[in-house]
């Protein structure tokens, strides 16, 4: 068996460093030369970190032998109290039961019926634009997703001033969350308080949860309510706790990664204005007045730009796990516990894997199913995989061909610098122009 390779590290503090100064970047650096293995990146403390690079040893991570590996517990003292044991986080029987409980919100048959919803949610923001105006696209399409999550899944109507404290919160959430020099140094037992802005962020979205709470009515079948249902039917399996978690978690994963993919999209079609050209061509030959659920099947270079935004800009950029035991995987011994990043941004930008690979070209999807191509993995694999993938690719159809109908929207800068938290968010305002058609 062999070791992972490890690349030339700072003398004192080993390579893991490297790569927290600046995680993407450091990505970008090795995702071509260790494109077939795995990478070491050592540490001060710690086992260090192992980079999965080839998309086979991923895929035997998250498929065929999932039941070997774990998510492991990054950073508990800011994790617990933001999302604690909701259906991102938690683990074995209770992750198996909540999977199942929940999975009935997001079946197909309920998602044809929430493509009403999506327009008009989105139809009422952009009424608030006015010709040449100029704003924070990402806090704006922030605002439209926590709207539309927290009506289609949890059943309620939040204010937008709501909305925009969640998407707030979650900056600061992602601040406190982002990789650092410090967080990879620190012992993994050193806990640290969280810092002032981030308790801070919890409270706020704490309240906005309460106000969820406050305004839901028991009976239907968005994800609120089969919970409470389970709790009644089975309060051992279910504590009553438990429901807190689970709305924080929905509206945090429900809403962010779909913002962004969006925010992302807008960005590269302002960067291909070509590619922007023959997608508004698309929308005005299928689009009948407003988009809906019938359209989505004809809407099929639309689903293209989605599909190539998140291989290029991943909105997720890396998932963790650790295994259970010493783990064989390929040729590599992994020792139990060691932390396995698994990163969708070095994978679905390598020219091992991609031709021309940071060139936005939807038509590299024409008649390939994203589903088959074991270089791309946006929404994870195997049972672990996003429960709202579908949701998060019909959303965003009906979200772009609904704004691209009547508007045209341009991201004015040529970059967007990014910080890699759990999700690559921008650090900054992404300025756009909006112009009506
Ligand atoms: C483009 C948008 C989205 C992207 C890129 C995305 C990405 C992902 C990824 C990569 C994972 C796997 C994490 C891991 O295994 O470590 C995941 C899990 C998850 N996602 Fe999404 N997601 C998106 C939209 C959504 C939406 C709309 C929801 C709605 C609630 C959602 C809820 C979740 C939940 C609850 C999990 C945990 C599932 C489990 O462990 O059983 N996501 N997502």
């Amino acid at each position: 068996m062999r070791a992972p390779h490890s690349p030339p590290g700072d003398p004192v503090v080993g390579n893991a460093i490297r790569f927290a100064r600046a995680p993407l970047d450091y990505l970008d650096t090795i995702r071509d030369a260790y494109a077939d293995g795995i990478l070491h990146l050592s540490g001060m403390m710690g086992p260090g970190i192992y980079v999965v690079l080839d998309p086979t040893l991923v895929h035997r991570v998250l498929v065929d032998d999932h039941d070997r590996y774990r998510k492991p517990q990054i950073r508990p003292e800011l994790v617990d109290p933001l999302v604690g044991e909701g259906l991102l986080t938690s683990e074995g029987d209770h992750w198996r039961r909540q999977r199942t409980t929940l999975q009935p919100a997001f079946f197909t048959s309920r998602l044809r019926g929430f493509d009403e919803t999506i327009v008009d949610f989105t139809r009422a923001t952009t009424a608030t634009w006015t010709d040449g105006q100029e704003f924070d696209l990402y806090r704006e399409l922030g605002v439209l997703t926590v709207r539309i999550i927290a009506r289609l899944l949890l059943g309620v109507d939040l204010s937008r001033a709501d909305a925009a404290d969640v998407g707030e919160a979650m900056l600061a959430v992602g601040e406190g969350l982002a990789v650092s020099p410090g967080g990879v140094v620190r012992p993994p037992w050193l806990e640290l308080p969280p810092p002032r802005e981030y308790q801070q962020a919890i409270r706020e979205l704490e309240d906005v949860t309460a106000r969820v709470f406050a305004m839901h009515e028991p009976g239907g079948d968005d994800v609120l309510s089969l919970l409470q249902r389970a709790i009644t039917d089975e309060p051992d399996a279910f504590p009553e706790d438990e429901l807190r978690d689970q709305v924080m978690t929905m509206l945090l994963a429900g809403h962010e990664t779909t913002a962004l993919t969006l925010t992302y999209a807008f960005f590269l079609l302002s960067q291909y204005p070509e590619t922007r050209t023959r997608l508004k061509s698309e929308v005005d030959e299928v689009v009948d007045g407003v988009p809906g659920w019938g359209d989505l099947a004809a809407l099929d270079y639309t689903e293209r730009v989605i599909h190539e935004t998140l291989r290029v800009l991943p909105p997720v950029w890396a998932q963790f796990r650790q295994p259970l035991a010493d783990a064989r995987l390929g040729d590599y011994r992994i020792p139990e516990g060691a932390p396995l990043m698994l990163p969708q941004w070095a994978i679905h930008r390598s020219s091992r894997h991609w031709d021309a690979p940071l060139t936005f070209d939807p038509d590299r999807w024409d008649g390939r199913r994203p589903a088959e191509v074991p270089a791309y993995f946006p929404f994870g694999a195997g049972p672990r995989a996003c429960i709202g993938r579908q949701l998060a690719i019909v959303e965003s159809k009906l979200i772009l061909a609904t704004v691209l109908a009547e508007w045209d929207v341009e991201v004015l800068d040529d970059e967007v610098p990014r910080r890699a938290a759990i999700t690559m968010q921008p650090t900054g305002p992404v300025s756009a122009v909006v112009r009506r058609r």
